[in-house]
């Protein structure tokens, strides 16, 4: 059995991302333009549940720190961090989001966030207390650079969200059968073991509830599938997608249920002390 190239899986998946038959919205100067209203009113409707991750994140916070959140969107970290937090640094490359995140701001009264309108590989900031990256490092082929950069960066605490691929979902056996293994994206089980790789023994928490995938016919759930597969307008694996929905599908109460959901894994350790968690 050959030794997985964690290090490399991580890079051609999130090069992966940017292949040109898939990445044209990636290409434009703000991808998120068209998604970024969406996407808060997601991240909006998401607060109205518990959010354990993000209360234990906010939880280690101690007032008087400076946090620093890469990749902060429309403020789901930024803006709880910053009630509790004497500043929080938010890096954010995109347009639209960033005017969201400032409208959250002032709608929250809050004045101790520094927005900084760049990718977090092209910008300089002084150390925080703790650094936190969620869900904003798919699309940086070098993880090593990109954690190392936040290790330098946090004086105490690095906290990443990553996500979960389902342990024996249809995409990942699709994955196996196109890619020859069965990660379709950047994700928490090549994340933590490329950490692993840089000595980083970090601590993990998994999102307690996962969010199953439904569609209302199977010509949806294959556009569902090769999106998640970045295979673009190619009608090369249709016809081998179409067949394990078929096996793989439950169909009940109208919509087609796939045993592949989402859930998010929280990543945190101490900068201090490698492999500590924070006393
Ligand atoms: C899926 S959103 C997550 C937003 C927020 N962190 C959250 O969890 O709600 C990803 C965000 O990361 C930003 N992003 C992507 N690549 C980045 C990079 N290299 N440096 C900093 N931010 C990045 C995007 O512009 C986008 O706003």
């Amino acid at each position: 059995m050959n030794e997985v190239d964690w290090v490399g899986l991580w890079r051609e998946l999130s090069e992966r991302l940017r292949r040109p038959e898939v990445a044209g919205e990636e290409r434009r100067a703000d991808r998120w333009r068209e998604r970024a209203q969406g996407f808060d009113a997601a991240v909006k409707r998401k607060k109205e549940r518990s959010d354990p991750l993000l209360d234990f994140v906010v939880g280690r916070l101690h007032q008087g720190d400076t946090a620093l959140d890469i990749g902060a969107g429309t403020g789901s970290f930024a803006i709880p961090m910053a009630r509790v937090a004497r500043r929080v640094t938010a890096v954010e490359p995109s347009q639209s989001m960033a005017a969201i995140l400032r409208e959250n701001a002032a709608a929250q009264g809050l004045v101790n966030i520094d927005l900084v309108e760049a990718r977090w590989e092209d910008t300089e900031v002084e150390p925080h207390d703790v650094a936190v990256c969620s869900h904003a490092m798919y699309s940086s082929p070098d993880l090593v650079g990109f954690v190392g950069k936040m290790e330098r960066s946090a004086r105490s605490t690095c906290f990443l969200l990553m996500r979960v691929p389902s342990h024996d979902g249809i995409i990942g056996e699709i994955s196996r059968r196109i890619y020859g293994q069965p990660h379709d994206s950047p994700n928490f089980v090549v994340g933590y073991n490329v950490l692993h790789g840089m000595g980083i023994y970090a601590n993990v928490m998994m999102e307690p509830v996962e969010r199953f995938w439904a569609d209302d016919s199977l010509d949806d759930a294959l556009v569902r599938a090769k999106r998640h597969l970045r295979l673009g307008n190619g009608t090369a694996h249709d016809d081998t997608i179409r067949e394990l929905l078929a096996q793989r599908l439950t169909f009940r109460e109208g919509q087609y249920h796939w045993p592949d959901g989402m859930r998010s894994a929280l990543v945190w350790w101490d900068t201090s002390r490698p492999g500590s968690p924070r006393p």
